[in-house]
């Protein structure tokens, strides 16, 4: 086992790591992916290359986003830093100009000798990260875009009637398309080339792919839908907005209505419901994503073992934030529940998550998920405690062996390098693979955040993603093993501050009897006495 990580989170070594035992980085980051996986117990996804890199790896099942929208949850957990911190709630600000000139995960690995690369939507585009993906401070070299990326919002999508559409639902057959391929196509080929390069190199890489599918419009190859008959689709199972529900609690996914094949539905502002039936297709196309995205992923593994760098790589595998599919009668992330907040997020670290691959042992081979369903994968490593996605920066830090960035001060606007999250090296400390340190600890402990702004009380046509100055109310949410608890309080957008005694609503959910999160109990005498701190 490497030095650095016997001692955790203490470790001192060199900055540059020598180049022979540093370890490389794949960080895959898909967009909008809830967990809807097999490893994650789904049992009508097919996601067999991404269930095998979880059969190999230490995978988190409560692992949690910060912010449920692109922008903010990217910016997070890139900086290690809380939404409160960056400050970034939007889509409008650049945190070096806006907030703190704050480190981001690739900065790091690059000051630390490391070649870092971007490819596809890893940082969120536009003002964000200054219109550059946080170049040239993240990355060695500019990062890459698919340059079939611009036609995702365009008419490309075969209707009904023949004509071309900018729909929501839109299966395509790839060789009809503007250039004839996908992003994510065109992602993977890139990342491809770009391990080949590595291979040769002397440096340790650091690189970053990041998928577009799930995220909308459902832009897929066609035959994805085979794996998904709409008769063996099932809806929600609780597609009712819920009584108790309040209405700040809300967001009325008004991106999805606007487009073409959705609008042409007239559905209600701001409850809905969708017709049952597109409620199946929307599922469908999803799911169907997924598929796609998982066979993408496939290609990238296959050749890492190609290129035998499965030995010396450690991959990371996670999504920004998930995407409620009907639950609640909402179709879209800007909210404080789990179905938007949960993640996926596995790590695979050879010779520590699993056995080191021995010469010419293929650890990933490509898994075609039109084969008939295969064996079930054994199941990795699991663990069930509360981890959140913030916490990245540490935990990538400390299994590549470098120094893992020291605790954040409060407040931390004037330190560069910080992390608000924790270090999750402790989980990977087992020497036997059968023996988990954690396994006896209590998980009661641990406490996930998250939070969401709203401009007003009830759902309006800019509750989904409020822009700073219209952002009146924050929703500040903890989850715990036992329970979901969020507080919507005042909030000064000019002062960046929370006002707690100026409580607009409250909702608690416990996990076991409510996994869901349908019967909100906060006003039951039961909730009142609950009063955890909602200050990380
Ligand atoms: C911000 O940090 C970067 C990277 O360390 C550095 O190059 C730059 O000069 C800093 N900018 C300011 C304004 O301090
Ligand atoms: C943001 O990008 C602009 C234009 O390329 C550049 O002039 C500016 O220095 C960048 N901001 C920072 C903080 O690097
Ligand atoms: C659809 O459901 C039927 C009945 O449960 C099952 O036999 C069939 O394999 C399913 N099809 C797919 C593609 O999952
Ligand atoms: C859309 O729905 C509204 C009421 O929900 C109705 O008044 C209107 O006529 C509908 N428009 C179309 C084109 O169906
Ligand atoms: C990884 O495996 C290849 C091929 O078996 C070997 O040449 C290389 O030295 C190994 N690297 C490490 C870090 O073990």
């Amino acid at each position: 086992m490497p030095p650095a990580l016997e001692e955790g989170r203490r470790t001192v070594r060199p900055q540059a790591p020598s180049p022979k035992d540093a370890l490389n980085i794949l960080l895959i980051i898909v967009d909008d992916l809830r967990p809807s996986l097999g490893c994650y117990g789904d049992k009508l996804v097919r996601s067999p290359n991404i269930d095998q890199l979880a059969s190999r790896s230490l995978l988190f099942q409560n692992a949690f986003a910060q912010q449920a929208v692109c922008a903010p949850s990217r910016v997070s957990f890139l900086t290690g830093r809380r939404p409160d911190t960056t400050r970034l709630y939007d889509f409008n600000s650049y945190w070096r100009v806006h907030t703190g000139n704050f480190s981001t995960i690739p900065q790091y690995f690059k000051e630390n000798g490391y070649v870092t690369m971007s490819v596809g939507k890893v940082f969120h585009p536009g003002i964000s990260s200054n219109h550059s993906d946080d170049s040239p401070y993240s990355w060695s070299f500019p990062p890459y875009h698919p340059s079939s990326e611009k036609y995702e919002n365009t008419k490309t999508c075969r209707g009904p009637d023949g004509e071309l559409h900018a729909n929501l639902l839109c299966p395509v057959d790839v060789v009809d398309v503007p250039e004839g391929t996908l992003p994510d196509k065109q992602s993977t080929e890139q990342a491809i080339q770009l391990l080949e390069r590595m291979k040769m190199s002397s440096s340790p890489f650091f690189l970053a792919v990041g998928y577009h599918k799930p995220h909308i419009p459902f832009r897929y190859p066609k035959e994805f839908q085979k794996l998904y008959p709409l008769e063996n689709i099932t809806l929600a199972a609780d597609p009712q907005v819920p009584d108790g529900l309040p209405p700040v609690a809300y967001n009325p996914w008004m991106d999805i209505r606007q487009r073409e094949d959705v609008q042409a539905l007239n559905i209600s502002v701001p409850y809905g419901p969708i017709p049952v039936d597109f409620q199946r297709k929307i599922r469908q196309s999803y799911f169907a994503s997924v598929s796609y995205l998982d066979t993408q992923v496939g290609h990238l593994l296959s050749t890492l073992d190609d290129l035998q760098l499965t030995n010396s790589t450690i991959i990371a595998f996670t999504s920004d934030h998930g995407w409620a599919l009907g639950e609640h009668g909402e179709w879209a992330k800007y909210s404080n529940f789990d179905v938007t907040t949960r993640v996926p997020l596995m790590f695979y670290v050879p010779g520590r998550t699993t056995l080191f691959p021995e010469a010419g042992e293929k650890l990933f081979p490509y898994l075609d998920p039109f084969d008939s369903v295969s064996e079930l994968m054994e199941p990795g490593r699991q663990s069930m405690h509360l981890v959140e996605l913030v916490s990245l920066f540490p935990t990538l830090a400390g299994l590549a062996g470098l120094q893992v960035p020291p605790r954040c001060p409060i407040p931390s606007f004037q330190v560069m390098l910080c992390r608000e999250g924790r270090s999750l090296l402790k989980h990977f400390l087992f020497h036997d693979l059968e023996e988990d340190p954690y396994l006896h600890s209590n998980p009661r402990e641990l406490i996930a955040y998250s939070q969401y702004p709203r401009p007003a009380d009830s759902p309006q046509w800019n509750s989904d993603k409020p822009t700073l100055k219209d952002i009146k109310i924050m929703g500040y949410s903890i989850r715990t093993i036992d329970y979901r608890y969020t507080v919507w309080v005042g909030f000064n957008p000019n002062e960046f501050l929370a006002n707690f005694s100026d409580i607009h609503a409250g909702e608690l959910y416990f996990v076991d009897s409510d996994p869901l999160q349908d019967h909100n109990v906060y006003n039951d005498s039961r909730g009142r006495e609950l009063s955890p701190s909602l200050m990380p």
